[in-house]
């Protein structure tokens, strides 16, 4: 993976970025001997070195299990206990098959919404299929969740027998506490355990994320292999200059001080959609609190060409754009040509398409530079499992060393609870009876 920042440089003074220099290194070794804000939530930073080949192999083998019989597998999870998964999968697996081998089992997205319709057209997908599910919650008591895996749970049981259901039901959740535990413990589910001092969106190299990708048979030990040599590649040890998380971090708080309030992060391959939602938690979440924090947008280029390309282009000057560039694509497809050449693209015949791809890449930096617009820029060499797993740790890092620069707590989400606490008020939960009356008061 190699950052490029020469392209926003243009945008602030350089005294400004080295004046990060210090700031960035202190953030760093304050995250690498917890001794920072948060630091009760710090699991995250060793995962890749401290993982084991006996967890990998344990992880595996339930995957297996699930793989021989399920033809469908369910991830039932919100927020980090579903975004990580899904951005891996997406990366790596056949845009249309969904994966790679065709004996995988389907991996299905659900307890990410409330809403009926959602729920409704997936049990019937299910209906009559060998699936299982995999029950992701650190609390164990999101709502979310929780009401779609009691649904997945009773149709397993229903249509595939008790026995089966106690063999492809798979619980990632908490040791101890929360109802998730409870089931698990009850039901005698496999379980597998989230680490206390990981958070939700910091959790993708725990089971939350490992076992749905090795349930999709991607080789989760090059992904752990990737990010491990990206925590080598980022210790407070390496210099600014070689240390790809402290210019990422010194770069975005240079530009957020010049009032570029939004960060874009692009992608010019729609596999990374979802690596763009997963990044937009990690950010979101970790850096939007006190008032302050850079807001984190994303689009998929070319196709938003066509519809925020203009604003981009155009707007008002409070962007910056994190560019994920991929060197080399999995497939060879060239432009054919045509003899009546109707269409006129003649001109094009016999280039790759991908060369097509990295020229509109390469024009809409030109053009958005000229339009004001600083650009950063993300390589890699492939969509595979051990480049996405740098990729991941590299945001991970960066993420801990920028909020701690932007000098808030980046490890927790006070602010996520306000809409639940408004949520069980109007539909009575127990225990919120004074904020039921409160609250239908203000709507009386
Ligand atoms: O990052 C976070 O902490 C959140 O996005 C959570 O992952 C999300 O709210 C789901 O929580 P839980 O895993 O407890 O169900």
């Amino acid at each position: 993976m190699k950052l490029d920042i020469t392209k926003a440089l243009q945008f602030v003074d350089a005294n400004a970025v080295h004046a990060f220099e210090p700031v960035v290194a202190k953030a760093n070794k304050a995250l690498e001997e917890g001794t920072c804000r948060g630091n009760d939530f710090l699991g995250w930073m060793h995962l890749p070195s401290q993982i084991t080949e006996e967890f990998l192999d344990e992880i595996n083998a339930c995957a297996a299990v699930l793989r021989d019989n399920c033809e469908a597998v369910v991830v039932a999870g919100i927020g980090g206990s579903y975004l990580g998964a899904r951005a891996v999968l997406e990366a790596l697996g056949d845009t249309f098959g969904w994966l790679k081998p065709s004996d995988y089992p389907r991996i299905l997205f659900a307890g990410n919404n409330i809403s009926e319709d959602y729920l409704a057209e997936l049990i019937d997908y299910l209906k009559g299929k060998k699936f299982g599910v995999i029950n992701i919650s650190k609390s164990g008591t999101t709502t979310e969740t929780a009401i779609t895996f009691r649904l997945l749970k009773k149709l397993c049981e229903d249509e595939r027998g008790k026995e089966m259901a106690q063999k492809v039901i798979v619980a990632i959740t908490d040791a101890k506490k929360g109802a998730a535990r409870t089931t698990a413990d009850k039901e005698g589910y496999k379980s597998f355990i989230i680490p206390d001092n990981v958070g939700g969106r910091f959790s993708v190299l725990t089971p939350v994320g490992l076992l749905p990708i090795a349930c999709a048979g991607f080789d989760i030990k090059a992904l752990v292999k990737g990010a491990k040599d990206m925590e080598d590649a980022t210790g407070q040890d390496i210099a600014f200059a070689d240390n790809p998380c402290s210019q990422y971090a010194a770069m975005r708080n240079a530009l957020y001080n010049v009032g570029k309030k939004i960060e874009i992060l692009v992608n010019f391959q729609p596999k990374l959609h979802f690596m763009n939602e997963w990044w937009k938690q990690l950010y979101g979440e970790s850096e939007g609190k006190d008032k302050k924090g850079i807001f984190p947008a994303a689009v998929d280029f070319s196709t938003d060409l066509h519809s925020m390309g203009q604003w981009i282009q155009d707007g008002e000057r409070t962007i910056f754009e994190t560019v994920i560039s991929v060197d080399n694509v999995n497939h060879t497809l060239a432009v054919p040509s045509d003899e009546e050449n109707l269409d006129g693209l003649n001109f094009l015949a016999g280039k790759r398409i991908d060369e097509v791809n990295k020229m509109a890449e390469l024009g809409t930096q030109i053009a958005h530079v000229d339009g004001g617009v600083p650009n950063i820029r993300i390589c890699i060499d492939k969509l595979d499992e051990y480049n996405i797993g740098q990729l991941i740790y590299f945001f991970e890092k960066a993420c801990g060393v920028s909020g701690l620069v932007l000098n808030v707590n980046p490890f927790n989400q006070p602010g996520v609870e306000d809409y639940k606490r408004n949520m069980f008020a109007l539909l009575d939960k127990p225990g919120y009876e004074a904020e039921s009356k409160a609250i239908k008061a203000r709507l009386a």
